[in-house]
């Protein structure tokens, strides 16, 4: 043995003497190990080194741009009454009115979830804020909608501002003045989105025109604030860890320029446009400045480009720095402030530290904001809302029995049948019914609770991770499923149920029409079936919520319920009561699974609607507003969120630029189960007669003056061509597309008519492929055997492209190709347009 020895706490020296020579000859004996050892330990740190440059050059790369100054609000359009009551009343304050209005205040007296400051000597009470666009939550008296994925499932837009217009009466009717809805970001980019829920659709078309509608809705009665601006698109990582002393960051959405146009910008144009009066930035950093400081974001996008007359309110504790953000373009800071709270902006201005023009325009923008949506004759700040329902108050019915047919049809148009099978749905006067699954019935208690007054909130989680959830760590293991009925998601998007219908109660009292004999079991995972079923009605969800993203897309203990009990009943049916992509490969080709019906988020009359298309009052309408996959792998990197991986400064590329869900399907190649657009109805379709009557001329690249140019926005004022929304001429119509479609089954049912566009490419040098968008959706009632006519109406900014070089919109020259039908991949009508 000659191999250097060590004896008790004595250690070797380090290669001395003899050791040395016999080290020397060990490595010669081994030469073939041991140089490549030695080379892979000199390496190693030199690929760290090259590693963290990278990951620190990367994150250079992604800088948003600085705008300034602010652009002031100038009361462009219908504003300008309002801007004129408003200067008046400004005038008057001294510097620190100005700033108090700019903060959130204490209040202990409501229970709305943010109040602004007030100016009582100029009769400036302050604003009452309050949750969400899915509903008024946390508080009695209220209705729980459907929420907005269930509403964009509908692709109704007559029915969003219905919805919108019903929920804003009872926001005004408690006393709130800005509903802190609709949804915009997150559009999904993700698969795995905490609050995809929230928002319509994984399209930004489909989400401008609901979200449109749903402004005028809302704004009948109040202020809406359309949120989160912007590219806030994922729950982990969303807010700064304090990380013992060493803070990590929010995750960083690193986007380029014609990604934000075309994409996450594009619905808050048309919402600005339909005339929002609050925006609130939000959680994320954006190219690595939080959305809350970001002079590009709120200063040249929002207020420049988008000419936004409205004010700009933090997410609730987005705010994160004093001047920075005031300079941004940030107006108020919510639910209250460290940064503005002592007078800071008043003595900056006195300092010359902040431009005194910059917080009269804060003022100015909250004040107008107030007239404009009549807000001076509201009621008292939060009147209807007490701060604990647990405490005597005095009940505030907000609901309008006017509302409840319309509640019903938005829960019954959300529902998207994907399969069925010989025509086995609807039931028809089954002599024996089986009905499994926990969703089948309400939760077992609905009652305020300690940590959130209202159990929505916190679905499922225990009472642990409720707390943590205010180190905004990373939630673990959250649920996945809720247990009961599940009519919305969780979180500030939650809403407050009057009751709640749910499927079971539902369908018994069908039973009892039809001398049907019921068997259930919403316990087991392997429940018994009777022999004698006509039927097995299975009911799952799929629970989603604010705070965190989903651990998966599939609950599997559901699958396994879905498939024993398809395993002993072949008229299996299942119902999924899904906040968000839910996947089905797992039982969806059983040939003893017969029907499966996504059923989204109906909101408190759940019951009643799946009750009413399963048993065909009325035949299901809704289409997918996103894509399903075979299989989570085929959403790529889009299926979960960013991880921060150790860094302090989180980062998340959106390589994908405006490839997301359905855009990102056709980009790979990959063929999803069930397309966005999809959906099954009782009736059939055929579609003739694609016409295009389009007369829109190309932008020539010598003439266009660009129209915005960072810094300069405060010119909007001088610019005729500039409105609301920006440049007016966006919104103009360049012509029409139509096409005839024939019910050729034997009941009246509703189709919905998609017109999808492949706009040529004006650049080349983007490296995602451009693929056919949305640019047109029609919904018709059609009886059988008759011809209904449709026609989308096509506006410039359908047709046009972002150019990043001349900062303008153009309409590309070229072929446009032209594709409608009943969802992104089966278009029966094909055409094209040259322009
Ligand atoms: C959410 C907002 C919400 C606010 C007030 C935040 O955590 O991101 O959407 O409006 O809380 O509840």
């Amino acid at each position: 043995m000659d191999e250097p020895t060590t004896t008790g706490n004595e250690k070797a020296p380090l290669l001395k003497g003899v050791q040395q020579s016999k080290f020397i000859a060990f490595c010669r004996r081994h030469k073939r190990i041991v140089i490549p050892v030695a080379v892979m330990i000199l390496l190693l740190p030199l690929l760290g080194l090259i590693a963290l440059k990278t990951r620190h050059a990367h994150a250079m790369n992604w800088t948003s741009p600085v705008v300034y100054p602010s652009p002031q609000g100038y009361g462009a359009g219908n504003w300008s009454a309002a801007y004129l009551r408003a200067r008046a009343m400004v005038g008057n304050m001294s510097l620190e009115e100005m700033n108090n209005i700019t903060l959130g205040v204490v209040d202990t007296t409501s229970g709305c979830v943010g109040v602004s400051g007030s100016a009582p000597q100029h009769g400036f009470p302050g604003l009452c804020f309050h949750d969400a666009g899915n509903g008024v939550r946390n508080t009695d008296g209220v209705n729980a909608y459907a929420s907005g994925l269930h509403i964009g499932a509908s692709w109704n837009a007559t029915l969003a501002y219905e919805r919108a217009q019903y929920m804003g009466a009872e926001f005004k009717r408690k006393g709130v003045n800005v509903a802190l809805g609709p949804v915009l970001g997150p559009i999904g980019r993700i698969a795995e989105g905490g609050r995809n829920f929230e928002a319509f659709a994984a399209d930004p078309y489909l989400d401008g025109i609901l979200g449109a509608q749903s402004v005028i809705g809302l704004q009948e009665s109040v202020i809406a604030s359309i949120k989160h601006f912007v590219a806030y698109e994922q729950e982990t990582n969303r807010n700064p860890i304090a990380n013992n002393g060493n803070p990590i960051s929010s995750t960083s959405a690193n986007l380029d320029d014609e990604t934000m146009h075309e994409l996450y910008l594009w619905p808050f144009q048309d919402l600005v446009h339909a005339g929002a009066g609050c925006a609130m930035c939000s959680y994320n950093r954006i190219n690595n400045t939080y959305a809350c400081e970001n002079s590009k974001a709120m200063n040249g996008l929002l207020k420049g480009e988008l000419n936004f007359q409205g004010f700009v309110v933090s997410d609730w504790a987005g705010q994160h720095s004093g001047l920075p953000s005031a300079d941004a373009g940030l107006d108020m800071a919510m639910p209250t402030t460290g940064y503005w709270n002592e007078r800071q902006l008043e003595k900056a201005v006195n300092s010359g530290a902040l431009n005194q023009s910059r917080l009269v325009d804060m003022a100015t923008r909250i004040v107008a904001t107030y007239y404009q949506f009549g807000q001076d004759r509201a009621l008292p700040l939060g009147i209807g809302m007490p701060p604990n329902l647990l405490l005597p108050h005095n009940y505030t019915d907000a609901k309008d029995p006017a509302s409840k047919s319309s509640l019903l049809q938005q829960a019954i148009e959300g529902h998207v049948l994907v399969k069925n099978i010989n025509g086995v749905l609807p039931l028809k006067q089954p002599k024996v019914l089986s009905i499994f699954g926990y969703d089948a019935v309400q939760q077992s208690s609905f009652v305020p609770s300690v940590l959130f007054p209202q159990s929505w909130e916190a679905i499922g989680l225990g009472t642990q991770q409720s707390i943590g959830i205010a180190s905004n760590a990373p939630v673990q293991n959250p649920p996945e499923v809720q247990n009961g009925t599940l009519i919305v998601g969780g979180g500030s998007g939650s809403n407050t149920p009057a009751y709640i219908s749910s499927p079971y109660d539902a369908i018994q009292s069908r039973a009892y029409d039809d001398g049907t004999a019921i068997f259930f079991d919403f316990v087991s995972t392997n429940p018994t079936v009777v022999s004698s079923s006509d039927a097995c009605l299975v009911f799952i969800n799929e629970y989603s919520s604010e705070v965190w993203d989903r651990p998966g897309l599939a609950d599997p203990d559901s699958d396994t319920l879905v498939n024993n009990v398809a395993s002993a009943c072949n008229n299996t049916i299942v119902v999924i009561h899904n906040a968000g992509i839910r996947l089905v490969d797992a039982w969806v080709d059983s040939p003893n699974v017969t029907a499966v019906i996504f059923a989204h988020l109906p909101g408190q009359d759940a019951g009643r609607a799946i009750a009413s298309i399963l048993y065909g009052d009325v035949g299901p309408s809704g289409r997918l507003p996103y894509t399903v996959a075979r299989r989570s792998s085929d959403y790529g990197s889009l299926l979960g969120p960013c991880q921060a991986d150790g860094s302090l400064s989180p980062q998340c590329d959106f390589t994908e630029g405006v490839n997301v869900d359905y855009r990102g399907f056709l980009a790979r190649n990959t063929t999803p189960r069930y397309e966005f657009g999809y959906g099954l109805t009782y009736s059939s379709f055929n579609y003739a007669n694609l016409q295009t009557n389009i007369n829109a001329t190309t932008t020539p690249g010598d003439t266009v003056t660009p129209v915005y140019t960072n810094g300069t926005t405060n010119d909007n004022i001088n610019n005729t061509a500039i409105g609301n929304g920006g440049l007016l001429s966006l919104f103009e119509s360049v012509g029409t597309i139509t096409a005839s479609i024939s019910n050729t089954g034997s009941v009246a049912a509703a189709e919905v008519a998609q017109l999808y566009l492949l706009i040529p490419a004006a650049t080349s040098n983007s490296s995602n492929p451009r693929t056919r968008v949305l640019r047109g959706f029609e919904k018709v009632l059609i009886q059988p055997n008759e011809t209904a006519q449709v026609a989308f109406n096509l506006r410039m900014k359908d047709v046009s492209t972002w150019n990043v070089t001349r900062q303008a919109w153009i309409v590309p020259s070229g072929e446009f190709g032209v594709y409608v039908g009943k969802s992104v991949l089966d278009t029966p009508l094909t055409g094209s347009f040259t322009v």
